[in-house]
């Protein structure tokens, strides 16, 4: 008889064996003490330390009046919206919300999602399954949500290599004229914190009549003259068909979505599953994400902090010799390779120096490339950037134990 257990613990043992395994940390937000948590020891203990690995970038979860709106709109509207969008799932909040991100990506329309996963996965799948012949032509550093989207279809795809325009133009030449094409890409990438030639993407996709998506999880909020991200920044949103944005990083909230032409957004509507068949956000998170974007689009000085304090990050890294990889983005790369050392560099940090930095293993980015991913806010201040800088050289930079033995 097949024994579902022994498969189980077996892969499970593997993960352990190669480092691979994810233990979650108990990271126990304080609203009033961001980027501060409690977390509980081994020993059981309650300790503090600092978080470098938040996506609120802008610390907008914590964020008075965000709280508030979140609050009130709970109170009138109650906790869950009780429906898909089909069937008494849709409210004013959500109305306005889509009509909020239109705007903001100078799109007609956009839709919501639970969360951007969703929002890749089911536009992708949709499109992949209703176009006839469309071929993926599909970057090699995009998220799990877009590769997984594109699983889900039958469709023919072509990877290019990361960021390579000439290569991604061999691949749009080799394609029959008169076949459908879709570019996938992301903006700000998760994980190298690379920021994709947006014009240059564009420029090729009106040669070749193909359509363009681009996932901007880690744009929004952040980039471009009103937060709207590297498009906005690129002066290319008219340019890029498709656009998918998170509202639970820098906005600070919950859900996901698109944002594209009235027809497009209409088509991902009315034939997208994971859209129709699921319910909707709660009235109050649609509420309260509507009211963090209206405060980021107002306030430039917010996204200035947080720039100016990823400057202040890579300057203490240099001074202290900490090596990072370059880019443009705020997404800061500490490469510490192997799975097994990543993870103990990484315990170090949390059990002796009170900061918490998740190790980054692979499937998430190739072998060899571990690293520590550190992500600043606009909520951290110089003290808590020294100490990061101090503690790094101290851990990273510590002779191995069988040297410290030799001396003795
Ligand atoms: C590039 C990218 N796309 C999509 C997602 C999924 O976004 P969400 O958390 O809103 O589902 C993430 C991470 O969470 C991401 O890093």
């Amino acid at each position: 008889m097949f024994n579902y257990n022994s498969l189980f613990t077996e892969r499970l043992q593997q993960l352990k064996n190669n480092g691979a395994y994810r233990y979650f940390l108990e990271v126990n937000k304080s609203a009033q003490h961001f980027p501060n948590f409690y977390y509980v020891n081994e020993e059981k203990f309650q300790r503090s330390a600092v978080n470098w690995c938040s996506n609120d970038y802008l610390g907008m979860s914590t964020h008075e009046e965000v709280i508030a709106k979140l609050g009130f709109i709970t109170h009138r509207s109650g906790t869950g919206s009780g429906g898909t969008r089909n069937i008494s799932g849709t409210t004013n909040h959500h109305k306005e919300l889509e009509i909020t991100l239109a705007d903001w990506h100078k799109k007609e329309a956009a839709l919501l999602f639970n969360g951007a996963y969703q929002a890749n996965v089911t536009t992708l799948q949709t499109l992949g399954r209703n176009i006839p012949g469309l071929v993926f032509i599909s970057d090699e550093r995009n998220h799990a949500s877009i590769i997984e989207g594109m699983r889900g279809c039958k469709n023919e795809k072509k990877i290019f290599r990361h960021n390579d325009v000439k290569h991604l133009e061999e691949l749009l030449y080799a394609i029959p004229a008169d076949k459908p094409k879709i570019i996938v890409f992301e903006s700000v990438y998760s994980m190298s914190g690379t920021i994709a030639p947006v014009k240059t993407i564009a420029e090729l996709s009106k040669k070749y009549n193909a359509l363009t998506y681009v996932d901007e999880v880690h744009g929004v909020g952040l980039y471009g003259a009103t937060g709207a991200g590297v498009l906005e920044q690129e002066g290319q949103e008219q340019a890029i068909d498709i656009v998918n944005g998170t509202l639970s990083k820098a906005i600070g909230v919950f859900g996901g979505y698109i944002a594209a032409s009235a027809t497009m957004v209409d088509f991902i509507r009315s034939f997208g599953s994971g859209f129709i068949f699921t319910t909707s956000l709660p009235p109050a998170t649609c509420a309260a994400a509507n009211k963090s974007i209206r405060i980021i689009q107002q306030n430039l000085e917010l996204r200035k902090s947080f720039f100016e304090n990823v400057r202040l990050l890579r300057s203490a890294l240099i001074e202290n010799e900490i090596e990072f990889n370059p880019n443009d983005s705020h997404i800061t790369i500490i490469p510490v390779t192997g799975a097994t050392h990543c993870r103990k560099v990484a315990d170090q940090l949390l059990q002796q120096q009170g900061i918490y930095l998740q190790p980054i293993n692979a499937p998430t980015v190739p072998v060899g490339e571990e690293c520590l991913r550190v992500i600043i806010t606009a909520k951290h201040l110089p003290k808590h950037i020294n100490h990061l800088a101090y503690s790094l050289k101290k851990i990273l930079h510590a002779r191995p134990a069988i040297y410290e033995k030799a001396y003795i």
